[in-house]
């Protein structure tokens, strides 16, 4: 069956404009991603690669413009054409960034910027920028997924794991979509699709999902939150619930990953810039999207570091059934983890194709010298 377009881009023209004169960055770059698929893009320094990621992103900086050209999300067009009549009767073009991007931005795509690692802030722990943007962005799923412990069926807790004893997974996965909310299916996923725990231990950590309890206070502020959250003590006792189920959520997503958990309440600088860059990964697939740009996320690994990351990463996209966009100066990192790559020189896509096929058989002089330059090293 012919994979679903997630992403298409055509024509993409955007300018750099200062004061005195304006740069033609991207000259026409066409691009697609399917469902499931890695892209990689190639190019060297400057020739476009982040302006691109960010056009997709709609966070160009404020002196760039798109000029021309479409870029359709899930179906959506994210830019606008406006055509109007100025004050003199002519006709004007603009070009607006469609305020959908808004909602997809960190839900259905989501970006790790280039030297993203160094923006992490030194003063909080790894685990907290992890769930961050849930606690500023969808508090509620938070309260919903400690709510949902507290409301679970501990009898179907227990057929499922029964299910699961009888290894019918697919009865055992119907029975899951057909007993469990959302929020307390997101935790028993989070449990079963772990790969470092034996069949014994995940039993066992789905049903104690039913066996959290809370407090008789913490209950009160959970559901009086519009009172709790007047009143100095119990807002405290509110917020460390949620901060708590914070650190939960990135336990969970860490697990998913194959990391040890303990690195939750480290901070940055305690870390590897490999796992500096789990980290961030983390930070972007914490609101499940579809798709996530990584923007040259091995640039400053050695080559060890950068080959775990990626691995990781074909790890998490078959997890989570990803589709990534993966940006890169060195074509060599993309050869065993891209299934197509796309070669960028000066604001243009010279060449796209299978990656064994550009590796082996390109005839563009660009995309040669790219090999060159590796092979050279
Ligand atoms: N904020 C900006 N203002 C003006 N020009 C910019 C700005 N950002 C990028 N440019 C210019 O746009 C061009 C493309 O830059 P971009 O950062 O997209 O390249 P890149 O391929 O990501 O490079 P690198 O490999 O160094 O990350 C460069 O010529 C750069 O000077
Ligand atoms: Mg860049």
């Amino acid at each position: 069956m012919e994979k679903k377009e997630l992403l298409t881009v055509k024509g993409l023209e955007v300018v750099f404009e200062s004061r005195f004169n304006q740069i033609d960055v991207l000259k026409g770059v066409d691009f697609s991603l399917k469902e499931n698929e890695t892209v990689g893009l190639v190019g060297v320094n400057g020739s476009g690669k982040s302006t691109f990621a960010l056009s997709l992103m709609g966070l160009l900086p404020r002196n760039a413009k798109i000029v021309n050209g479409s870029i359709n999300i899930n179906g959506s067009d994210m830019i606008i054409n406006e055509f109007e009549k100025d004050s003199y009767n002519r006709k004007r073009h603009r070009i607006l960034v469609n305020e959908g991007i808004e909602k997809l931005r960190g839900r259905f795509i989501t970006m790790v910027t280039q030297e993203a690692a160094s923006y992490l802030d030194p003063l909080l722990t790894v685990g907290y920028q992890i769930f961050e943007s849930v606690l500023f962005h969808n508090k509620e799923r938070l309260i919903k997924r400690i709510d949902s412990r507290e409301k679970v069926d501990k009898g179907a807790l227990l057929n499922y794991v029964k299910l699961l004893n009888s290894k019918d997974y697919k009865i055992a996965d119907k029975f899951l979509d057909g007993n469990f909310d959302e929020y307390i299916r997101e935790q028993i996923l989070n449990i079963t699709r772990r790969d470092d725990l034996t069949d014994e231990d995940k039993k066992n950590l789905i049903l104690a999902l039913g066996r959290a309890k809370l407090s008789s206070v913490q209950r009160f502020v959970l559901s009086h939150k519009g009172v709790a959250s007047r009143i100095p003590g119990l807002r405290y006792i509110l917020n460390q619930l949620i901060l708590e189920e914070g650190y939960q959520l990135a336990g969970e997503i860490l697990g998913l990953m194959g990391l040890d958990p303990t690195i939750l309440h480290m901070f940055p600088n305690q870390l590897s810039g490999g796992m500096l860059q789990a980290v961030l990964i983390a930070s972007a697939i914490v609101n499940n999207p579809r798709i996530i740009i990584m923007d040259e996320p091995a640039s400053s690994l050695d080559p060890i570091a950068q080959y775990k990351l990626f691995n990781l990463l074909s790890k998490i996209k078959a997890t989570f059934n990803l589709s990534l966009i993966l940006v890169a100066h060195d074509i060599s990192l993309l050869t065993r983890f891209a299934d197509r790559i796309a070669v960028i020189e000066d604001g243009a896509i010279v060449e796209v194709g299978d990656t064994s096929s550009v590796i082996n058989n390109s005839s563009n002089e660009y995309t040669k010298r790219l090999i060159k330059s590796v092979i050279n090293i």
